[in-house]
């Protein structure tokens, strides 16, 4: 997703503003561009492909800059293209305006403008948005900017800077986020998340919607709605160095490797008498912005999740602990369709919405919707203050720590994870777990994280594996029960950085259709563990054997005799409930990962996602 970068201050702008956008790559983005202002004038270089190809062309400038707005972009409205690329100009060259988010309304702008008499060089809304403020521009910058916005439908945020005033700009927030940073020595700066501000200060402020921000060196001005009302900046707590790739090859390689220490924060985050558990002292847990008290808890009839992505399948599979620990209902939602479908909820329902970065924006509109017809919201979220996390009745923060790589891998099992402590609060409250119950499942919780360390260990093996499958064109992933949606997410790791074409089925499913594509040129990846499903699951890999598929299992550590029906055998630690799910996952976050760095794919940065999904 496209991402901003602005800097105002004493330093040489451009090296700030290009590494800020660097720091931004893992958002995802086809072309970047600057605008630098120096003494009364302005230059905008832009160029397709990676950063480093705009710090080519920024390399030949003969002065030092100290006021500069940057932007990767990801295409929405027009293909890749210098054209296309942020920067863009009004028609008097004057003004420059980056943005990310969609100007819904701007071909009717485009069509006004042009009555006027203006002109467009690109295909791009945000050039109709420079053009609008351009128009509208009378010598007061933020006032053009507030009155541009009040025509804009759709969500934008905003940097904007003007050679009439060469050590300011502005910004402006609907709906994409965008966080304003003010150093010590004066110097002020605008991101859309806030690591590129980090490495300057800490103190930074998320602009609400509808917030625009007026920074010069030593001076920040925030207006909502128009009027001026004070700036509270708030300090970060996580460090540049999260953000480095310490010592691994790639961020995803990092944050598979994070998993147990991720887990391991996690629980001891939210189980709050986790030394002390006996049947007589039941877990309690560390939930105080849970919206709902235990009467309102007792009443709900029922639970729709939220999400999207990789987020979309812990859903499943939290839906299965939900269902299973507290028998009620639960419906697992692409936050897309829910919003618009003008879905079945009431007050007595409990919307959940997971997302690791709380700005998706589907996700985002469904928990609007929920909270319009009177449902409690609660979001499971990694980012604290983001969007979703504000604008919900209650969160439940992972603490997963910055996810960089485009690819979710531990923002997926601390998702579990949280879903897994929610099913087990709410079936405490609600009395369908027994305290022994309840106890024994936190003793799980506990553990999973050494079993995870355990999984990881098996990294070499996934690799040779990985390596055997690494020329294949598509892939099929099986799985039953819990199974089913690990089976989504194996697909989509491959999929999304490796580019192998994978689907991920209900092993029972198979039969109705897929199994028509069966070959030997055909990988099928079946998540087998003894369980009440095993002799099933069997069953289907004998069906894709007798077709001539290759298959690669994960298994039971003790499964002895399954290497003989199978192809390839990776084995996991198995257990029960939440460690299952979890372990599983990492045989296939490896697998993906091997595979596409075997294909040399960009493993960090693949090609058309975007790490933070802001539109729809
Ligand atoms: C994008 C990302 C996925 C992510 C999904 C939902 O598609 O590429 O990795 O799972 O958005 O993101 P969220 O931040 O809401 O979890």
């Amino acid at each position: 997703m496209c991402g901003i970068v602005g800097y105002t201050g004493k330093l040489n702008a451009v090296e700030v503003v290009l590494s800020g956008l660097r720091k931004l790559e893992y958002r995802g983005y086809d072309s970047a561009g600057i605008a630098m202002l120096h003494d009364c004038s302005m230059d905008v270089l832009r160029a397709v492909g990676r950063v480093d190809a705009l710090a080519r062309k920024t390399a030949n400038i003969s002065y030092v800059p100290h006021n500069a707005i940057g932007h990767t972009r990801w295409a929405s409205h027009g293909r890749p293209s210098e054209i296309n690329a942020h920067p863009h100009c009004d028609n008097t060259g004057q003004i420059a305006v980056v943005h990310n988010g969609i100007v819904e309304n701007y071909s009717t702008l485009r069509s006004e403008l042009l009555q006027s008499g203006a002109k467009f060089l690109s295909e791009t809304d945000t050039e109709v948005a420079a053009v609008l403020i351009g128009h509208l521009y009378k010598g007061n910058l933020v006032e053009a900017v507030i009155q541009a916005t009040q025509r804009f439908e759709g969500t934008f945020a905003l940097g904007v800077v003007c050679i009439d005033h060469p050590d300011m700009i502005v910004g402006a927030r609907r709906g994409p986020p965008l966080a304003v940073g003010a150093a010590d020595d004066g110097a002020m700066m605008l991101a859309s998340d806030a690591l590129p501000i980090l490495p300057y200060t800490r103190n930074v402020c998320y602009l609400e919607d509808n917030q625009i921000v007026a920074l010069q060196p030593g001076k920040m001005e925030l207006y909502a709605n128009g009027v001026q009302i004070e700036a509270r900046l708030q300090k970060i707590c996580w460090t540049a160095e999260e953000s480095e790739r310490g010592g691994y090859r790639h961020y995803m390689l990092k944050e598979i490797y994070e998993q147990p220490a991720v887990l391991r924060r996690l629980a001891a985050n939210l189980v709050a008498n986790a030394g002390s558990l006996s049947p007589v002292s039941p877990p309690t847990f560390n939930l105080d912005n849970f919206p709902l008290n235990n009467d309102a808890l007792r009443k709900l009839s029922r639970v729709v999740i939220v999400a999207q992505g990789t987020a979309f399948h812990a859903g499943l599979i939290g839906r299965n602990m939900i269902e299973r620990t507290v028998r009620i209902p639960v419906s697992v939602e692409y936050g897309s369709d829910f919003q618009y479908r003008d879905p079945v909820i009431d007050p007595s329902v409990l919307v959940i919405s997971v997302s690791q970065s709380g700005e998706t924006a589907d996700t985002l509109g469904a928990v609007r919707l929920a909270k319009e017809r009177g449902c409690t919201t609660l979001a499971i979220i990694n980012t604290v203050g983001s969007t979703i996390a504000r604008e919900s009745h209650g969160v439940i923060y992972m603490h997963a720590g910055l996810e960089i790589g485009v690819a979710s891998t531990k923002a997926f099992t601390a998702q579990i994870a949280a879903l897994y402590v929610l099913a087990i609060h709410i079936g405490l409250q609600r009395g369908t777990l027994s305290d022994a119950d309840a106890v024994r499942r936190v003793a799980d919780l506990l553990q999973v994280a050494s079993r995870v360390d355990e999984a990881l260990a098996c990294a070499e093996q996934v690799k040779a594996v990985a390596l055997k499958y690494k020329d294949s064109a598509n892939a099929l992933f099986l799985g039953r029960g819990t199974g089913f949606p690990l089976a989504l997410e194996g697909a989509l790791k491959l999929k999304e950085i490796s580019y192998v074409h994978a689907e991920g089925y209900d092993a029972a499913e198979m039969k109705h259709g897929p199994i028509a594509l069966i070959d030997e040129r055909m990988p099928v990846i079946v998540l087998a563990l003894k369980g009440r499903r095993y002799d099933k699951i069997i069953s289907n890999i004998q069906e894709v054997k007798a077709r001539g598929g290759r298959v690669i299992v994960i298994a039971s550590h003790d499964d002895t005799e399954i290497a003989d029906k199978v192809d390839d055998v990776i084995r996991v630690h198995d257990d029960r409930g939440i460690m299952n799910s979890i372990v599983c996952a990492i045989p296939f976050q490896l697998f993906a990962y091997e595979i596409a760095v075997a294909r040399n794919c960009d493993v960090d940065k693949p090609r058309n996602l975007a790490k933070s999904l802001t539109i729809e």
